[in-house]
């Protein structure tokens, strides 16, 4: 994220302490996700690229609960988070900002907890037009044919802005007005202050309204409007407006993606969490979702239905199709995934490593060039360079009360089936026959076996053929 404060000082305060009733979910509206983040973190984010310091966030349903999560999403950013115990409206949630805002007066813009879509140059323009014309107030709008739900924008005589009456309240004249409230704001600081003191609470929803500040306005010198693209200020009121949004970023991810060199063959079907990093000349097939703090080397494919979560692959790696990767995990240059491959935390893969389809691995280190090619479960290692595990090799590293560790040295070779039994090593270029049960120590270049010898039982298949034939003719004889 890119902060800039080189610009004229601006403080933000984000309203999120509503519940969010219409979500109908026990989760608090602004903590519901979108693309590995909670939902307040979007126009938190916008505030912060705009130059606002510090930024205010109101909170009070699951207070503590969104307080956490917007920290740990948002380290190092100038935050201060203020609490409005009881809900009683927009003006009333920015006036518990107060404290946290004592000493800032110059513009302070108001952003809602729930508008993710919304930009930093968007808000800018707000708060521009806002110094431009020296008012006490500016204010976002934007015009829909449908809208429903929103504070309808009232224009007076000169055409200047003489209020916003919010849907409840009113006529049904009003209600056609096509001019809505986006619910954005940049106010001078002594305006704000002296006019929240004088918002009553007379209305239908008997709540502080943060709109009646445009009236308030008007008195002396108007609010300037500011018309906004709708899609910028829609808000997120329930689940289906959430995964909308979800789509617009995902879209805009894609986008901004292929402009960068990446190709991605069908946009429409990637998902990609915000933290997420991908070089040039990376080729995503359908179906792939990254997650967390992935960071994609430049070169690599990664195939159809791919999870990838905190991974970090350097260049030119090959996921095949459904490998799933659960990081933290690290993959070398050129290294072959999948497909179906199921890599877990803790594991730290070298340059040209192949893992082929159901090998899993776990806090396990495979060095240069080592190969697991099919079937194996390798937990708890630490595996040298060209190393050959063998198909169906498993470490056995849990012991129903610890776990411990396998070592194999370079060079070795695991012969298919090798159960390794943890804690045991294996030396540089040390062989397993196929099948063995390995308990003890293998000395470096050695061959261990452990298995049950062979036995042989020359004309066992004929003898049993001939004892069958007698039972049979017995049989009918009785008969
Ligand atoms: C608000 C505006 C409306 C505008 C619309 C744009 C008011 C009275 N109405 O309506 O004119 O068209 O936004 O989206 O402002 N919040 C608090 N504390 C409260 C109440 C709300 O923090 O006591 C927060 C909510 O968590 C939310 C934001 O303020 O993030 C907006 O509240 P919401 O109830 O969604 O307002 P709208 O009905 O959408
Ligand atoms: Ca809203």
């Amino acid at each position: 994220m890119t902060t800039r404060t080189s610009r004229a000082p601006l403080a933000a305060v984000v309203l999120a302490a509503g519940q969010g009733t219409r979500m109908k979910s026990r989760i608090a509206k602004v903590l519901h996700q979108l693309a590995g983040k909670p939902l307040a973190w979007f126009p938190i984010r916008a505030a912060l690229e705009a130059g606002a310091s510090p930024v205010v966030v109101v909170v009070g349903h699951q207070a503590e609960a969104v307080e956490a999560a917007l920290r740990a999403a948002l380290p190092g950013a100038p935050l201060r988070f203020a609490v409005q115990a009881e809900q009683r409206g927009t003006a009333h949630a920015v006036l518990a900002a107060r404290t946290a805002l004592r000493g800032v007066t110059g513009p302070i813009a108001i952003l809602s907890g729930d508008t993710p879509l919304l930009s930093a140059a968007t808000l800018l323009r707000v708060v521009k037009a806002r110094a431009r014309a020296q008012a006490p107030l500016a204010f976002a709008t934007m015009n829909l044919a449908e809208p429903r739900g929103y504070g309808r924008v009232l224009r007076g005589e000169g055409g200047t802005p003489a209020g916003i009456v919010e849907e409840k309240d009113a006529s049904e004249a009003q209600r056609a007005i096509g001019e809505v409230n986006a619910g954005l704001y940049c106010g001078d600081a002594g305006f704000l202050w002296r006019a929240l003191a004088r918002v009553g609470s007379g209305n239908a929803q008997g709540e502080f309204y943060l709109t009646d500040l445009v009236a308030l306005a008007a008195k002396r010198e108007p609010a300037v409007a500011v018309e906004v693209d709708p899609l910028e200020a829609s808000g997120v009121n329930d689940l289906e407006e959430l995964a909308r949004s979800g789509r617009v970023l995902q879209r805009r991810r894609a986008s901004a993606l292929m402009k960068a060199g990446v190709t991605l063959e069908d946009p429409d079907r990637f998902l990609c969490d915000e933290e997420v990093e991908i070089a040039a000349d990376v080729v995503i097939e359908p179906d792939v979702r990254l997650r967390g703090a992935t960071r994609i080397g430049a070169g690599c494919r990664l195939g159809q239905g791919s999870i990838l979560a905190d991974a970090v692959l350097a260049e030119g790696v090959t996921v095949k199709p459904y490998t799933v990767i659960e990081g933290p995990a690290t993959v070398g240059a050129r290294s072959v995934l999948g497909p179906f491959s199921r890599i877990r935390p803790g594991s730290e893969l070298a340059e040209g490593v192949h893992l082929g389809n159901f090998v899993e691995t776990k806090k396990t280190r495979i060095g240069k060039g080592s190969k697991a090619n099919h079937l194996a479960y390798l937990g708890d290692a630490v595996i040298g360079a060209g190393v050959n595990v063998g198909c169906g090799t498993i470490t056995c590293n849990y012991d129903g009360e610890q776990k411990h560790q396998t070592r194999i040295g370079d060079g070795a070779f695991i012969g298919s089936d090798s159960i390794l039994v943890a804690p045991v090593e294996i030396g540089a270029g040390a062989y397993t026959a196929a099948g063995s049960t390995i308990t003890e120590p293998v000395p470096a270049g050695a061959l261990a076996l452990g298995r049950a010898k062979q036995v042989n039982k020359e004309g066992w298949a004929r003898r049993l053929e001939v004892e069958r034939a007698a039972r049979r003719a017995a049989g009918k004889a009785k008969g």
